[in-house]
């Protein structure tokens, strides 16, 4: 659909290119930027609809007929594991007459059936059975699939993109891997995982993920003790798609299953995605997260947590971070964020001044909105 150019939209694209400065305004989004309808369709086109989304790991996807299937913006795409051990990322709306052959969930399954005439795809999305079709003498079968989108595994991690041209994110998340070599991510298993929704636009629960900042606040009974909120965050960004962040950590449990080096044992090591997944290895594990927008104020929370083979046969350090997580995510985040939400409809509502403890991760998130939506700088990231 063509962007609609309004004045709204004008401001607010005229503040984000403030933030291509080499020395931007310590401020937050104008409130605009999380209500606007425009800006969403905008986002929906520049953004989601041509950038990679983290969706699952491996482990999810792992037998022959497991598939996740998640809404991208909109936009439904179900992730299948084929007979051939490939996977698929493709539009799981049939091709009869548009229904949905599956809501978005996880599971295990032979074929796709549509429950409305009871066309019948395989795993890859060929066309399998449409009964009494026969007689249509310009239906061919044999070109009838599911239409195919990227996807990519990344040491365990999965990625989807909407554009099946897009280019491959691996040799973006390279630039950072070096960082995660101890980690032993191609390794790790998956010892829980979790799918919610929040009430609250992606770009509130991305800066959110960009700063420490709030643990002060939000977490004060839970992170703090061991990543607290006033820690200077350090930033590397690799690419426009892949930052680097390292966030003062403390773990509870001395990691002993990995080999990590001093920055690792002394901080929460964090890859944030453009435009929104991530992951933190947290002494002997790793958290995921990818914030899948569903509409402008709302998004599905998808993540797990990763350990090594070793520990995942059930450890007193795994329990200990995942109950901490799992607070964290289910209950703070979400009802802060879901407040905050509140918060920017106000019509008495400013962009709000930035303290130098959450602008190094919040300005490198907003840098690269603006570079997304304007097209401006390294853009669609190019190595
Ligand atoms: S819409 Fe799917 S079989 Fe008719
Ligand atoms: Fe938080």
């Amino acid at each position: 659909m063509p962007v609609i150019a309004t004045p709204v939209i004008e401001e607010i694209l005229a503040d984000l290119r403030g933030y291509l400065d080499d020395e931007p305004p310590a401020l937050s989004l104008p409130p605009s930027a999380y209500t606007s309808q425009e800006l969403w369709e905008m986002e929906r086109e520049r953004i989601f609809h041509c950038s990679w989304m983290l969706v699952a790991h491996v482990d999810q996807l792992a037998e022959t007929g497991a598939y996740v299937a998640v809404s991208i913006a909109g936009e439904s795409v179900v992730v299948t594991r084929a007979g051939d051990g490939t996977l698929h990322a493709m539009s799981p709306i049939c091709r009869h007459r548009l229904m949905p052959l599956i809501e978005p969930g996880a599971g295990r399954t032979d074929a796709f059936t549509c429950r409305y005439h009871l066309w019948k795809y395989a795993l890859d999305g060929r066309l399998r059975g449409a009964p009494y079709m026969g007689g249509n003498k310009d239906f061919e079968p044999k070109d009838c699939r599911l239409p195919q989108f990227a996807v990519q595994e990344w040491n365990g991690f999965v990625w989807v993109n909407l554009d099946a041209g897009a280019e491959p994110i691996g040799a973006h998340l390279d630039l950072a891997a070096h960082q995660f070599t101890n980690y032993r991510l191609a390794e790790m298993v998956q010892v829980d995982s979790w799918s919610l929704q929040w009430q609250a636009n992606w770009k509130l629960v991305m800066e959110n993920g960009h700063e420490n900042y709030h643990v002060i606040g939000l977490h004060r009974e839970t992170l703090e003790p061991f990543m607290p909120g006033g820690g200077d965050v350090h930033v590397e960004q690799y690419s426009p798609w892949v930052l680097h962040a390292r966030i003062p950590f403390v773990a509870p449990v001395q990691p002993e299953a990995l080999a990590l080096d001093e920055i690792q044992r002394a901080n929460g090591m964090l890859l944030l995605s453009f435009p929104s997944s991530a992951f933190i290895g947290l002494g002997d594990q790793i958290v995921w997260l990818s914030f899948i927008p569903l509409a402008i104020d709302r998004v599905q929370v998808v993540g797990g947590v990763l350990t090594t083979p070793e520990l995942a046969t059930g450890s007193d350090a795994v329990a200990r971070t995942q109950d901490a997580v799992t607070a964290m995510i289910n209950d703070e985040d979400r009802i802060g964020l879901e407040a905050v939400q509140r918060g920017v409809g106000s019509r008495f509502a400013e962009r709000g001044h930035l303290s130098p403890k959450e602008q190094p991760g919040v300005l490198a998130f907003y840098r690269n909105l603006a570079r997304a939506l304007l097209r401006e700088g390294p853009w669609p990231g190019a190595l």
